[in-house]
């Protein structure tokens, strides 16, 4: 289902809910680093780990900005997890795992497109969000790819 991450009607609840996509999307990453067998595929998705781990630090330095929450690991668990759980139940092999990750990729890109297009969203903010959407398209460009020469 597409993601409604970003689109809040209030900075509170936009940052909130991307602080929850951006951990579960970190969990995704833990499982898919244990499982993925090919050294360069495991260098490339830890440098996007750590985009994600910028963008979360982003987030949560924002947060006190618009009096939002920081969710926690706890939090998420309620929430989401999809992607992790998605992740381990995968069969092993590359190229499911690197499909996988790309399709939950469409979602942080939805919910940056969302943030970068909410009227919510302060001028002087939107650049992060702007610069993640950029990172998130470059994940999934290099997931897609490796997946097919996997
Ligand atoms: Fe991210
Ligand atoms: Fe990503």
């Amino acid at each position: 289902m597409a993601t409604t991450v970003g689109t809040g009607g209030d900075m509170p609840t936009v940052i909130e809910n991307l602080i929850l996509l951006e951990r579960d999307a970190i969990a995704a990453y833990d499982a898919t680093l244990e499982r993925l067998s090919d050294a360069t595929h495991r260098t490339r998705i830890a440098e996007f780990r750590a985009d994600h781990d910028r963008h979360l630090s982003e987030l949560t330095l924002m947060a006190p900005r618009y009096g939002a929450n920081v969710p926690t690991e706890g939090d998420v668990k309620q929430y989401l997890t999809t992607g992790k759980i998605q992740i381990a139940n995968l069969a092993s092999g590359d190229s499911p795992i690197l499909k996988a990750m790309s399709s939950n990729e469409n979602d942080t890109i939805s919910a940056y497109a969302h943030a970068c297009d909410n009227p919510v969203v302060p001028a002087e903010d939107r650049p992060i969000f702007e610069r993640a959407l950029a990172d998130e398209k470059r994940h999934k460009e290099y997931m897609d790819a490796a997946s097919r020469t996997s």
